[in-house]
């Protein structure tokens, strides 16, 4: 999901190459590394864990003159960070960087007997694959481009081979790539942040696209090797801009990247066709899928809040299954107990969490199978559970926590789904489920376009106001805890999430002019129960914001009415409605959205 740079011209590699990645550095990663070729077929591969500076202390002391090479900072996603699993990967006389997922890495992996595996990544295994392809016969972009069509997943990538030193092969399916063109050389990136000082013509290829960049030009071509006319564009290069991909902040770019990253989240998991879910790494068999009686889940904030919501699907999915939820901060401390067949859902986007890691310790010391929900790879957290799923969801810059509620959500319920089909329920009542996840991506899409104007106007409105209430039945009972959480967090708006049945135990004593409230109805069962804790808000002048799937007759100040064909998981849509709200709020309230006053995005204190 990272960072790539190439360089083929006249000028030192290495320094192009180091100084593009440091331009990439905000996106997030754990590892970099960079290939350059020299006279006489030599390369030079220097990788490290951690950050850019790392490598640039490898580079000191391995000073070339080289004039070709390739660079990558990862994100890992398959095998932890790590010198070993960091980007160039090699095979033969080929050096690869890959941004991306390789979903079949697996069955490829097994039929290349012949390449001995240094990591864990499905990128050694994509270079070997061009590697296997690659006899004195065939060129590097053939070899390369055969290989291509043997994959399933999403990349860009950029490979030299010291047998073909004049080149660099560029694809691209589902991972940017740009092609920075001078007179004399040609610089690669995966995002227009590296070309900055360089050049503003550049070539941006298309999914699909390969092309063969030398010196004095580029040329394209589709996966036929039938040549494309080249396009080259100039460049606005605003450095801010650039690293948010054009939005203003972090924050709005990693709510509008969720279909994207939700589709990471479940390739390869979820097959639709047979109705079946597929998660690799939780290390249980099915005997031992069958024999959870109890899911315990942990986290913390929004990782809570992922939990304690798909605890309510868990019940749906698996009859007779007990399931609490906690704040690992609270369990940590608490004489708690768990009973027999227990398995602990470990929920993390950081996997550094001080509270949820001294949970899970305390609940390993006792002998509880450990899984963890996780986006950070090889993050501590994911180092020291058992078993888990990575959620995929790329990395999460803003402090406020988004795209990877919506993935961790998705990741335990396919987590439920594999336990109902082992304990033997029927397909045929986990379908609709399965389906609905499979369509979650391009509903959210779908809400993202559709209101995403509208929620602006209406936050406009609410802006002003200090407090908030936020209520909602069921499943929308913690999306009213996460909401008001998102809105806190980044607006400062004094913000609280309540059951809707709860208003009239105490809260509804707060409605005044002072206050507005987010009401959450979903169009189900519970409707009208929830229209009427809206009218007890109503009837003491409450400023109500409905949000709703419904089309049914309701009475509130605002109401955003959104179409969408899911029912099961419609409050993970009106969720996105909310992240977008408590952002809309925030940045009209002048607020850092993507730094709040307090906040650090890794809490790894107690
Ligand atoms: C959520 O928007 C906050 N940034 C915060 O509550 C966060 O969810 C919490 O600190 C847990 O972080 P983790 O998922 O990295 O463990
Ligand atoms: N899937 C590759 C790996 O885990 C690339 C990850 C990335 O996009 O940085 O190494």
């Amino acid at each position: 999901m990272c960072g790539i740079v190439g360089y083929i011209g006249e000028r030192g590699a290495q320094g192009v190459l180091t100084s593009g990645l440091r331009r990439l550095e905000y996106r997030g990663y754990d590892s970099a590394g960079i290939v350059t070729l020299g006279a006489n077929n030599q390369a030079t591969l220097l990788r490290a864990e951690g950050k850019v500076s790392e490598l640039d202390k490898l580079v000191l002391s391995h000073e070339n003159k080289d004039t070709v090479g390739i660079g990558h900072t990862r994100w890992a996603t398959h095998g932890e960070p790590s010198e070993t699993n960091a980007h160039p990967h090699k095979a033969g006389d080929i050096y690869l960087v890959h941004n991306g997922i390789i979903e079949n890495y697996k069955e490829l992996k097994a039929e290349l007997k012949n390449h001995s595996f240094e990591s864990q990544t499905d990128t050694e295994v994509l270079v070997a694959l061009v590697d296997s392809l690659y006899d004195k016969e065939t060129l590097l972009v053939d070899a390369v481009t055969q290989a291509l069509k043997l994959v399933v997943g999403t990349y860009g990538i950029a490979v030299v081979s010291t047998r073909e030193p004049d080149v660099i092969i560029v694809a691209r399916m589902g991972s940017p790539l740009i092609i920075g063109v001078n007179d004399d050389e040609t610089i690669i990136a995966s995002d227009a942040s590296a070309l900055v000082g360089h050049t503003d013509q550049a070539i941006y290829l298309n999914d699909g696209e390969i092309a063969v960049c030398r010196r004095d030009g580029v040329e394209l071509q589709d996966m036929s090797a039938q040549p494309i006319s080249t396009r080259v564009e100039t460049i606005e290069v605003d450095m801010q801009a650039i690293q948010k991909q054009g939005y203003d902040h972090f924050l709005l770019k990693e709510i509008s990247e969720q279909p994207v990253t939700l589709r990471s989240t479940l390739s390869g998991r979820v097959n639709v066709e047979d109705k079946l879910i597929k998660l690799g790494g939780l290390n249980l068999n099915t005997e031992e899928l069958r024999g959870i009686e109890h899911v315990t889940i942990i986290g913390c904030g929004t990782a809570y809040y992922a939990g304690l919501l798909s605890s309510y699907y868990l019940e749906q999915l698996v009859d007779g299954l007990t399931i609490d939820v906690a704040t690992a901060s609270e369990l940590r401390y608490r004489s708690f107990h768990l009973p027999k067949n227990t398995v602990a859902l470990v929920v993390s986007q950081s996997g550094e969490t001080a509270d949820t890691l001294a949970c899970l310790r305390e609940i390993k010391r006792r002998g509880v199978k450990t899984l963890g929900i996780i986006n950070a790879v090889g993050s501590t957290i994911a180092r020291e559970v058992d078993g888990g799923v990575y959620v995929h969801a790329g990395p999460e810059i803003s402090v406020a926590s988004t795209k990877a509620f919506t993935s961790q959500v998705a990741a335990m319920i396919m987590f439920g789904i594999q336990i109902a089909q082992a304990k033997g329920v029927g397909v045929q009542d986990t379908s609709s489920y399965i389906e609905e996840l499979d369509q979650l991506p391009n509903e959210i899409e779908a809400v993202i376009a559709n209101y995403k104007e509208q929620i602006s106007a209406i936050a406009k409105r609410y802006a002003h106001y200090d407090h908030a209430l936020y209520f909602g039945r069921d499943t929308l009972f913690p999306v009213a805890l996460e909401g008001a959480l998102k809105l806190k967090e980044i607006s400062y708006i004094q913000a609280e999430g309540y059951a809707a049945g709860e208003l009239k135990h105490g809260p509804i004593a707060l409605v005044d002019d002072t206050f507005f409230e987010v009401a959450l109805l979903l169009d189900n069962w519970l409707f009208d129960k929830s229209l009427s804790a809206l009218s007890e808000v109503n009837a003491r002048g409450g400023h109500v914001f409905a949000i709703t799937n419904s089309k049914k007759e309701i009475d509130a100040e605002e109401t955003l009415r959104i179409d969408t064909k899911l029912d099961l998981l419609a409050p993970i849509v009106i969720n996105v409605v909310q992240q977008l709200f408590a952002y809309y709020v925030a940045v009209a309230r002048g607020n850092d959205v993507d730094q709040p006053r307090n906040l650090a995005k890794s809490v790894t204190v107690e």
